[in-house]
């Protein structure tokens, strides 16, 4: 049988990185929430997703229409409100009070970005935290950084069940994480920094007042790419051999631009594909977090 250490020690060959897709945790996430909604469905509860969408972007729309269809084949209820794009921030605040206050509703999300004319950040705090399924809201932030329970944040929490599924050994590894972002760098440095099998490593983030940032992912045996900045991770800011997970992206329009250079696979032992790695694994923790508030709220 393969060990995990060895898992990673065989793929070390330039040119023979072994790709890491999202889509086989994101199923493998989807089978464990459904068996627990199953359960809580036996007890007379069905955990409920809740959206709000405000204005009419086409890609948010389709994002949500994404998320509710999950919904559906998990056997969750999925409540929308569709505010108009001149809602005011006041309109915003109320549909959340109302999902806040809903005792059917387990978790809720808004559908990011909303109009410029608003203040997503505001709205976020507004949010219960037991039914903050984006695990973003300051409480829950707080909660992750002391190692309380609650809503983990999805792209963080989605990385480490992706390194834990391909049987990347994490623990007592160097991760260097470029990005110090709110959504995505902080918590990862957070949630790979803590006492756990499928974390414990240590854990290093540089960002822009690291201008020679290179000399630290040089070394990583893991890096995180979250910056949002197309192209910045290049294979000479690689360790041969190392595990390269993209997480940072930006779109040109509906054309996705990856932080990690492709040519990255050719120095890397193992790498995120260039779509559908981290991607995945997001949507699935958001139902994760929605189900563990249901078996919470229900107790
Ligand atoms: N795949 C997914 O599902 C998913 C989910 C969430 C986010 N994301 C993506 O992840 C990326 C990061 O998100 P975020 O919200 O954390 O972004 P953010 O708040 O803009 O953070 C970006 C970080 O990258 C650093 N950075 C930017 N340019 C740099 C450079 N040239 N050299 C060194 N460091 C640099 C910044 O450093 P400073 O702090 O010094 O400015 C900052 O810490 C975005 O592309 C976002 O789209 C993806």
């Amino acid at each position: 049988m393969t060990t995990t250490s060895e898992s990673l020690e065989t793929h070390t060959t330039p040119g023979e990185a072994r790709l890491l897709p999202g889509a086989p945790v994101a199923d493998a996430i989807f089978a464990e929430v459904a068996a627990a909604a199953t359960r809580l469905r036996g007890r007379g509860i069905t955990p409920s997703l809740a959206t709000i969408l405000v204005g009419d972007d086409d890609a948010s729309a389709g994002y949500i229409g994404i998320k509710q269809r999950q919904a559906a084949a998990l056997g969750f209820d999925s409540p929308h409100v569709h505010l108009p794009a001149t809602a005011t921030q006041a309109d915003l605040h109320r549909a959340i009070a109302t999902f806040n206050t809903d005792p059917a509703v387990h978790g809720l999300l808004v559908q990011y970005p909303v109009p410029g004319h608003l203040d997503y950040d505001a709205a976020l705090q507004t949010i219960d935290p037991d039914k903050d399924v984006d695990g973003m809201h300051p409480l829950n932030m707080g909660r992750l950084a002391v190692g309380l329970p609650g809503p983990l944040p999805c792209t963080p929490a989605g990385i480490e069940a992706l390194l834990a599924h391909h049987e990347i050994p994490v623990a007592g590894r160097e991760v260097v994480i470029l990005g110090r972002g709110a959504t995505l760098g902080r918590p990862l440095a957070m949630l790979l920094a803590q006492k756990r099998p499928t974390a414990n490593a240590a854990v290093t983030v540089v960002h822009t007042g690291v201008p020679d940032w290179a000399r630290y992912t040089r070394r990583a045996d893991i890096l995180v790419a979250a910056a949002g900045v197309p192209g910045i991770v290049k294979p000479e800011h690689v360790k041969p051999g190392a595990v390269v997970i993209g997480a940072g992206v930006r779109y040109a329009g509906r054309r996705l631009l990856p932080d990690v250079d492709e040519a990255c696979a050719e120095v890397a032992g193992a790498i995120t594909p260039r779509v559908g790695g981290v991607g995945p694994t997001t949507v699935a923790m958001l139902f994760r977090n929605a189900v563990r508030a249901a078996e919470r709220a229900s107790q």
